[in-house]
């Protein structure tokens, strides 16, 4: 069997719930060695205990702290001999000054441009953005009193692509891709999972104009 992150060191953030944990599954049924690296330590110790202490392992780290980053980092090269991959999915909705647009706008540009400069270090720099599931990050934030299936069903009902929901996996699937060999020249890339409606947004703007 053909795995595609066969002995790969990988440090995910925010990865004891959500998108995060969904991906540090993928990543070890993928041959990866997976650090979680999260501020929920009940749940990050429950996630490697599910993938696997002899693939995985739990960090405390809040990434808003740059000494738990830095031990994190210190702490897989350590463990493991080295970093392949760094996956900064640890986030937050926001609903004050700096919604979640914003902040993704301002990432896209923050991509190209560690991927201008890391380049030359041969190293790839990419990002993934998909548009509303039902995680807990959703649920605890803007969208009051909605249970798991009342938010999986707005998300329906405001989605361009009918007839599938997105679930934690299918950005996961995304990510794994942009981590693996097989997209080994992608570097600067924003890959949206979001059944094309950041597309047809813009060609709504467009045909407004
Ligand atoms: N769910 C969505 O609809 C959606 C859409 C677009 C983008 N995103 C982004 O995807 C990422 C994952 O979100 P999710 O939906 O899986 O949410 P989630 O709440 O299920 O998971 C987020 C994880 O990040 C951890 N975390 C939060 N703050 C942290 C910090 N300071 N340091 C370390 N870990 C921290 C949380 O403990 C949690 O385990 C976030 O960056 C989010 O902004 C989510």
């Amino acid at each position: 069997m053909f795995f595609k992150l066969e002995g790969k060191v990988t440090i995910i953030t925010g990865a004891a719930s959500g998108i995060g944990e969904a991906t540090a599954r993928l990543f070890a049924q993928n041959g990866a060695f997976v650090v979680i690296a999260d501020i929920q330590d009940e749940f990050g110790v429950q996630v490697v205990a599910s993938i696997g202490p002899h693939k995985s392992s739990y960090r405390h780290c809040d990434v808003r702290v740059e000494k738990h980053v830095q031990e994190t980092i210190a702490f897989a090269i350590e463990k493991y001999g080295t970093l392949d991959i760094m996956h900064s999915n640890a986030g937050i909705m926001g609903s004050g000054p700096h919604p979640y647009t914003t902040s993704k706008h301002a990432l896209v540009g923050l991509v190209r441009s560690a991927a201008s400069e890391l380049g030359k270090h041969g190293i790839r720099v990419n990002c993934v953005s998909p548009s509303g599931l039902a995680t807990g990050l959703v649920s605890a934030s803007g969208v009051k009193n909605m249970d798991k299936s009342a938010i999986e069903a707005l998300a329906t009902a405001l989605a361009n692509l009918k007839g599938i929901v997105l679930k934690a996996n299918h950005v996961a699937e995304a990510v794994l891709f942009l981590a693996s060999d097989e997209s080994v020249y992608v570097s600067g890339h924003n890959l949206a999972v979001d059944g094309g409606v950041s597309v047809v947004n813009t060609a709504m703007t467009m045909m407004k104009r």
